[in-house]
């Protein structure tokens, strides 16, 4: 399956937003990122156009943690998207970039004194409120500085949607939130009336991520609003917006197939109106969806240069192995090795190759580190550009360096123009924050 903008050239090459990809390996180097500039918009408008038009008073937050850059922000700034951040690093990305900081939410389960005075100063939108100390903490933090908080609390539902144990955040036992059930949701919310220097906003809740299926989100909207009547019920208050995280998967292999954007509003916009009007709530707040893989993990290709290949005997049963070697790995993507992540690839610079046995695609580092398992691919020969698909997502932004690997460049592509985003890391970037402390200079 081919995304965005992906097509074959004539000379055989995949292209990625008009450029031929194996010419971009040879100008940028590899491995590469690759990013489809036109696919990135064309799914932030999807889910502008296709929330607003079955609940108009909605707001889309790309989720900065799949994947946060200067670039990235203008993008979004220019798209009308408002923007889900964690940490102090990813605020300054997003100041840095140009992006009004009164479109961002502030997320995060322990959100250090100095990152929630960072976020007052900058004038960062929502902070979305995870327990009871911090709570206590901005408060205390907004008075001295003499503003208001506009927070959200975000809550945990009690729902456990069929995904990764690891990107499971729905169910009671998470480290996330607030629980409705036993009664921490409404004593934050009751306490946040008697505060200094806290707007309560509303409510955010995510019950987790790459799901395929809607039902662990309806369930959660339903939750929320009823949350949201009770609170209107015991105290009289009504919430300004309700948020309902990210979490809409992707097609990774392509046996795995996701609802679509509009589907996905369709049923999120639905279970939210509906249970709006049976529960009878007084008001209308506005929905907010906080996407992040769903909008780039489809419009990221990592372009990688195959370099050993050899077989070996399998263990377990009669044959060998074919282990095909690639230029970056583990620090690139470490999905596979995290969540068991699926990838497929294809030859870039020979679409048309005939296929040929399965073989295995390791990295190069000093691990068993994996990249695809046993894929039937076109025999690959050293020196082949592989391009790994569907690595858009939270692939740069959970990169490392590891073995002391420089950070590949990300490059943006659209209509024949591919432009560098990041600078891919130098040896001397490496060693620019070690320090040999005088006695070891001896
Ligand atoms: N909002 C909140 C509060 C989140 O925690 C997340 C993801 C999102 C939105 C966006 O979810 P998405 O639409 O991307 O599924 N590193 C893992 C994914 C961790 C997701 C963390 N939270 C991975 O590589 O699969």
């Amino acid at each position: 399956m081919l995304f965005g903008t992906q097509t074959i050239n004539s000379k055989g090459h995949l292209e990625i937003g008009g450029c031929d990809t194996a010419e971009l390996a040879a100008q940028f180097g590899t491995p590469l990122y690759v990013m489809d500039e036109d696919l990135i918009r064309s799914n932030c408008r999807d889910y502008i156009k296709s929330f607003r038009s079955k609940y108009p008073n909605s707001k889309i937050a790309f989720a900065g943690k799949a994947f946060l850059t200067a670039a990235m922000t203008s993008i979004l700034r220019q798209e009308g998207m408002y923007l889900d951040v964690v940490s102090a690093g990813e605020i300054h990305t997003a100041v840095k970039g140009g992006f009004p900081t009164e479109r961002i939410y502030f997320h995060g389960n322990f959100k250090s004194a100095s990152e929630l005075k960072i976020a007052l100063q900058a004038g960062v939108g929502r902070i979305v409120v995870d327990n009871m100390q911090e709570l206590e903490l901005l408060s205390a933090l907004a008075a001295e500085a003499g503003k208001t908080a506009d927070i959200l609390f975000r809550l945990t539902p009690g729902i456990d949607p069929h995904t990764h144990k690891l990107i499971r955040t729905g169910q009671a036992d998470t480290k996330f939130g607030l629980n409705i059930k036993d009664g921490s949701a409404m004593a934050a919310v009751t306490r946040a009336q008697e505060l200094p220097g806290i707007h309560l906003t509303g409510i955010h809740c995510h019950v987790g991520s790459q799901c395929l299926e809607t039902d662990a989100h309806t369930t959660a909207v339903g939750i929320m609003v009823e949350f949201a009547v009770e609170v209107y019920r015991k105290l009289g208050i009504t919430f300004d917006e309700i948020n309902t995280g990210g979490g809409l998967g992707i097609s990774y292999p392509h046996d795995q197939v996701p609802p679509t954007i509009d589907e996905f509003a369709s049923k999120i916009a639905d279970a939210y109106t509906h249970a709006m009007e049976t529960l009878g709530l007084p008001n209308r707040p506005t929905l907010v969806q906080e996407p992040g893989r769903s909008i780039i993990g489809t419009a990221g290709t990592t372009l990688y240069t195959v370099g050993t290949v050899k077989t070996v005997p399998i263990t377990e049963a009669p044959g060998r192995r074919t282990y095909v070697a690639v230029d970056g790995g583990m620090s690139d993507n470490p999905r596979p090795a995290l969540y068991g992540a699926v990838y497929e690839a294809h030859v870039a610079n020979n679409m048309n190759r005939a296929e040929g046995e399965a073989v295995t695609i390791s990295g190069k580092h000093c691990e068993t580190d994996i990249l695809i398992s046993d894929a039937t691919m076109p025999k690959l020969i050293p020196g082949d550009i592989l391009a790994v698909k569907c690595t858009g997502a939270y692939n740069y932004s959970m990169s490392s360096n590891y073995n002391r690997f420089t950070k590949p460049a990300v490059v943006l592509v659209s209509g024949g123009r591919a432009e560098l985003i990041v600078k891919r890391e130098t040896l001397d970037d490496l060693v620019r924050q070690d320090v040999v402390p005088d006695h070891l200079k001896r």
